[in-house]
């Protein structure tokens, strides 16, 4: 069975005040647990002092982006050899609002996931699609281009210690959940797709939904076949919203190993 991960995305968010509050109230409800990987994304800047509260506790850290570059000169960038040598678990690449204000295309991303994984971090590769994209039927296609850019520069097996993130754009902090059969079937077409290059690598892959996820919703989604936890923005920065998201992964977890 596949270990589920609910990774919490701070975006911009946060200060040292409430990230210390929010971490304390996390620390307390959220325990370790066999089920369920947790982890939380803060801005670069506060990722020491997070990581630094969070030792010898079950939730990991994670950067939300890192260089495809290892050194050198690249103003403002942050390689994930740094990521890591601080305490990084995680780095989430190719999200969609780096996509569109960056400018960061497949290809690039794929090079920082390769960057990533070369640093020893577990990368979380950002997919979705656009609703402009979603009304032109172009769904599949979209998202098979972010997924092979990974696939054809890293090798299938590349996946086999990464993550993938399905995040419908039009979903991503607009309130708007893909249905659970959009979920679904966009869930089931990233499996297939790695299915055809190794039957192995898609059956061990964790598949994330991300998109408004919140506490009444995550249960619906996190029991569909092929969702294995989420990427959580908003939700993630209350501490009631996003303990009672790890508990419904916790449930439907619990309730599958049962
Ligand atoms: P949201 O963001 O939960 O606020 O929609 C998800 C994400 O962007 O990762």
């Amino acid at each position: 069975m596949r270990k589920a991960l609910v990774a919490g995305n701070w975006k911009m968010n946060g200060s040292l005040e409430a990230n210390r509050a929010l971490l304390s109230a996390l620390m307390e409800a959220i325990p370790g647990h066999d089920a369920v990987d947790v982890a939380v994304c803060p801005p670069a800047l506060y990722l020491p002092s997070v990581i630094a509260q969070l030792q010898d506790h079950a939730i990991e850290v994670g950067g939300q982006d890192c260089s495809d570059e290892k050194s050198g000169a690249f103003t403002g960038e942050i390689a994930a050899d740094m990521l890591r040598e601080i305490g990084c678990r995680y780095a989430i690449v190719g999200h969609s609002e780096r996509r569109a204000r960056e400018q960061e295309d497949s290809l690039w991303v794929a090079r920082k996931f390769v960057a990533a994984q070369a640093a020893g971090l577990v990368p979380i590769l950002c997919v979705g699609e656009l609703l402009e994209d979603r009304e032109a039927g172009r769904t599949e296609s979209v998202v098979a281009e972010q997924l092979d850019a990974v696939l054809d520069l890293a090798g299938v097996e590349a996946l086999s210690s990464g993550v993938v993130a399905y995040e419908p754009v039009w979903a991503i902090g607009t309130g708007l959940t893909a249905s659970p059969e959009q979920a679904a079937e966009v869930h089931a077409f990233i499996r297939n797709r790695v299915a055809a290059r190794s039957t192995s690598v898609a059956a061990s892959l964790r598949i994330l939904y991300g998109g408004s996820v919140k506490a009444d919703n995550a249960a619906g989604l996190f029991a569909l076949p092929d969702i294995d936890g989420g990427l959580i923005g908003g939700a993630s920065l209350d501490a009631d919203a996003f303990t009672a998201i790890v508990n419904a992964a916790v449930g439907v977890q619990s309730q599958e190993s049962a």
